[in-house]
């Protein structure tokens, strides 16, 4: 066995670790508490994105590390092939008591983007086992993010991520997503973009008989910066999607799980999707897990005919992801912290418009604990910045700096130009903290004034 090489910078190609980013250096943290990550140098950072939008119900909760662990002494893995167990079935339970309708099967998996590749298969073969195999293709919102497996990818509507791989990927019908800030529309009421009824003129384009799906994130996440769709968008989708025979995936991995102050975003739209997907926050970051929630009237045609899912995988349904999900569901019902979330949201939210008033701050959007914050050159104009400036990473690292992490995005405004950061701390932050969060907001946005020079 080779020895192991003491460092403590932690950058390519000093360690055996290959990092996500060549060229920078990476704190190492080594522990975690509440809204709070400690590195190896003492140094606290507030989580304010709960990482990559995961950390819903804080760090460090020794609960659910503990019945993981039980878990873990009875069985950690059985193949899904072959077997079910216990933390699968109750987890499985327990939500289908938390969705709405009739959305009460569910196939877990270990990431959102295996979540919604299975999402994405299951509606084909749904069209296929039903005898209707010319429905095969996805209608997308632009921008969006479903995932970075290949076909997820494809059905993403960042530039940045596919260049690389345009040869491998494959076309899906785009259609402009809810997004008000940049629709143009001025609060048209009847604006086809940010009511819905775009999607019947898409269908109409594409023809119905060979589209079997749309999918959409509920609320906007990275991509779109937390837009939130008017109150009618989803029941016009639900309508328009019943109408033309297509089901309809909403990609809750971001915003489900409590996120937006309710366990499902939809629900807040009075209006049920065929599949909706989960991930991130569900297990609370306590283990990989994502979960695939559909109803028997979707599975109808499969269970008749081939009677399983094209689409497996290792460790679906593992005992130890499924115990960390039960774990933190259960956690989350005890402590009442999707309450805690929607009553927190509107402190968190008018303590975030202080940053209104400061330069090159575009808007400020959102729902629940989970806020958009969009950067432009010109606000009047809401002209984006030169992409070269890379304002949103020289954003993100100088909060990080300043013991805060963001989650920054680009390329919004127009496929390339945009910068924007996303906040979503973990349910159980408090007052306090939130005005600590603004406070490092600000001090990050005059670190990077200075270092790009702005005026
Ligand atoms: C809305 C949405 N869908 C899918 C994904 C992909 O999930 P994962 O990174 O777990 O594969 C993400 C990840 O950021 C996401 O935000």
């Amino acid at each position: 066995m080779s020895s192991v090489t003491r460092s403590t910078t932690y950058r390519y190609p000093e360690t055996s670790v290959l990092y996500r980013s060549l060229t920078r250096s990476f704190p190492k943290i080594i522990r975690g508490e509440g809204v709070y990550l400690y590195d190896e140098t003492g140094k606290r950072y507030l989580d304010g994105s709960g990482g990559a939008y995961v950390a819903n119900l804080g760090h460090g909760v020794s609960e659910i590390a503990d019945m993981v662990a039980t878990q873990m002494r009875k069985v950690a893995y059985v193949t899904g092939t072959a077997f079910t167990n216990e933390p699968a079935e109750e987890l499985a339970a327990e939500l289908a008591s938390l969705s709405p309708g009739e959305l009460d099967k569910f196939y877990f998996l270990t990431s959102g983007s295996d979540a919604n590749e299975a999402a994405l298969k299951l509606a084909r073969q749904h069209w296929v086992e039903m005898g209707r195999p010319s429905k095969h293709k996805v209608i997308a919102l632009v921008p969006a993010y479903h995932g970075n497996t290949l076909f997820t990818l494809s059905m993403s509507s960042r530039e940045e991520a596919k260049e690389n791989f345009r040869p491998w990927l494959v076309p899906g019908v785009q259609m402009p997503a809810p997004y008000s800030y940049r629709c143009g529309c001025a609060g048209d009421p009847i604006c086809p973009r940010c009511t819905g009824t775009l999607l019947d003129e898409v269908i109409a384009r594409e023809c119905a008989d060979t589209v079997a799906a749309f999918i959409g994130e509920t609320v906007g996440g990275s991509s779109t910066g937390a837009s939130v769709p008017r109150a009618e968008y989803w029941r016009t989708i639900r309508d328009i999607c019943d109408r033309h025979r297509l089901l309809w995936i909403a990609d809750e991995i971001l915003v489900g799980a409590g996120r937006t102050g309710t366990w499902t975003a939809v629900e807040q739209y009075d209006a049920l999707p065929d599949l909706l997907v989960l991930g991130k926050g569900l297990s609370g970051g306590y283990a990989a897990l994502a979960a695939v929630a559909t109803s028997e009237r979707v599975l109808a045609p499969i269970a008749k005919r081939s009677g399983s899912l094209s689409h497996n995988q290792t460790f679906s349904h593992a005992p130890m992801m499924c115990a960390a999900g039960l774990a933190a569901v259960r956690y989350l019902k005890a402590h009442g912290l999707v309450d805690k979330c929607r009553s927190m949201a509107p402190t968190f939210h008018r303590k975030l418009t202080a940053l209104g008033g400061l330069p090159f701050i575009g808007d400020i959007r959102g729902r629940g604990l989970l806020a958009g914050i969009e950067f432009v050159e010109d606000q009047k104009a809401k002209r984006p910045f030169d992409r070269r400036l890379r304002f949103a990473e020289t954003f993100a690292a100088a909060a990080l700096e300043a013991g805060l992490v963001v989650w920054p995005n680009v390329g919004h405004a127009d496929g390339l130009r945009g910068d924007l950061v996303c906040l979503a701390p973990p349910f159980v932050v408090s007052e306090s903290e939130i005005d600590e969060l603004v406070a490092l907001m600000s001090q990050a946005l005059q670190i990077t004034i200075d270092q790009l020079a702005l005026s």
